[in-house]
């Protein structure tokens, strides 16, 4: 088992002509679950390759504990530990298993291919087998099984080897939603319980909410914010990660400060909201300025009357089953509310009051939050 510790790490496919990963820094504790999340092309499996020995970066180094694993500088190799000796594991979305080998063939083949005796195997086999529930299954050819049971074989085959790091890129994209639930929460359990380093890789939030110890988000090679999932949820560092996580989306409602009387006042045009003594110190600097407030769906709740509340009209209802979402206009702004309600309301004219201590206040010129 090992932390991981990466610095100023650049990764380039062009010899640094351009850098998809740019000065990554990061530091990965000893047991940790570790996300790598962001949009598509962001450099999520990069990092991950790089990690893994499977590339080497154009500068930088990677330390796993305080050994030394890659170290580059201008694209010239100077340390360099190649992925077989890294004592890692990898689960790739397409898990490549061997269809006409039985589950136990599988999970044993990288045993057998080290020259560990049989009987050895079988023991490791049959432990990691019992984890993933597969011992029924263990003589069965991988093409009877379906996906969510080939999902564990590729699990297994690379948690028999006693990895000190696990690595796994998007490995539940191949499994319906109601298999990716349990795949995940079972995936979560397996590693609390073996207590290996992991790093997994994926474009879904809500993987990522639920997984994570350590969330680490990137956009365009640069980490936007990391941090527990509440830390990102509660306090996004800027707008994109305000956006990225949460759904529905966060609404965005661009505002004139403006100061009143000693209080502070946010005109959104449509409707006027009076700041909470909380943000005051940090909107003072934005007086006859604009700042971006962002208010959650789920951080709204319908009001009788009264001050700070905002003047909506019902669009569209979604039933989810324990809540609705209510889409409503604002002006001519559709906003997304999350109530929880026991009955859809009927009115189509409603007050809406936002929960004064979850705003969130960015600056629209550097997109960062200014709120604590
Ligand atoms: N072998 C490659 N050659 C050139 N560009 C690549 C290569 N692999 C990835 N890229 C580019 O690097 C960026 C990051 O890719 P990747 O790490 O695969 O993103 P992610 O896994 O987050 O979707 C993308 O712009 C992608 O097009
Ligand atoms: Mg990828």
């Amino acid at each position: 088992m090992a932390s991981i510790t990466i610095k100023d790490m650049c990764v380039s496919y062009n010899k640094g002509k351009t850098y998809v990963l740019d000065k990554l820094n990061l530091d990965i504790k000893d047991g940790e679950f570790c996300v790598f999340l962001g949009p598509s092309g962001c450099g999520k499996s990069t990092a991950m390759y790089s990690i893994a020995g499977l590339l080497e970066p154009f500068s930088g180094q990677i330390y796993f504990g305080d050994k030394l694993m890659t170290e580059t500088e201008g694209g010239k190799k100077k340390t360099f530990v190649p992925p077989q000796e890294r004592n890692i594991a990898m689960v790739f979305q397409e898990y490549a298993l061997y269809p006409n080998m039985t589950v136990r063939e599988n999970m044993g083949f990288s045993l057998k291919t080290k020259k560990v005796p049989k009987d050895e195997i079988d023991r490791l086999v049959n432990e990691q087998a019992a984890k993933l529930e597969l011992t029924d299954l263990l003589d069965r050819r991988i093409a009877q099984l379906s996906g969510g049971q080939r999902q564990r074989v590729a699990l297994g085959r690379a948690l028999v080897r006693s990895p000190q790091v696990f690595l796994l890129d998007e490995p539940l994209g191949n499994l319906d939603a109601k298999l990716r639930d349990q795949v995940r929460y079972e995936l979560k359990k397996i590693q609390k319980e073996l207590n290996v380093t992991t790093i997994y890789v994926t474009h879904d939030q809500t993987e990522a909410m639920t997984m994570a110890d350590h969330i680490v988000l990137l956009s365009g090679g640069h980490i936007m914010q990391e941090g527990t999932p509440n830390d990102l949820y509660d306090h996004p560092a800027n707008e994109f990660v305000a956006g990225f996580l949460g759904t529905p989306q966060i609404n965005i409602f661009p505002c004139s400060v403006k100061e009143e009387n000693g209080a502070y006042i946010l005109d959104a045009g449509t409707f006027r909201l009076k700041a909470p003594d909380h943000v005051k110190a940090s909107l003072a600097p934005y007086t006859g300025k604009k700042v971006d407030l962002g208010i959650r769906p789920s951080d709204f709740e319908i009001a009788q009357e009264g001050v700070n509340s905002i003047p909506a009209k019902l669009d569209s209802i979604e039933p989810l089953g324990d809540a609705y979402l209510l889409y409503v206009r604002i002006g001519e702004k559709v906003v997304v509310f999350k109530y929880a309600g026991e009955k859809a309301p009927t009115e189509t004219e409603m007050l809406l009051k936002p929960n004064m201590e979850k705003l969130h206040l960015f600056d629209p010129e550097t997109q960062k939050r200014i709120n604590a």
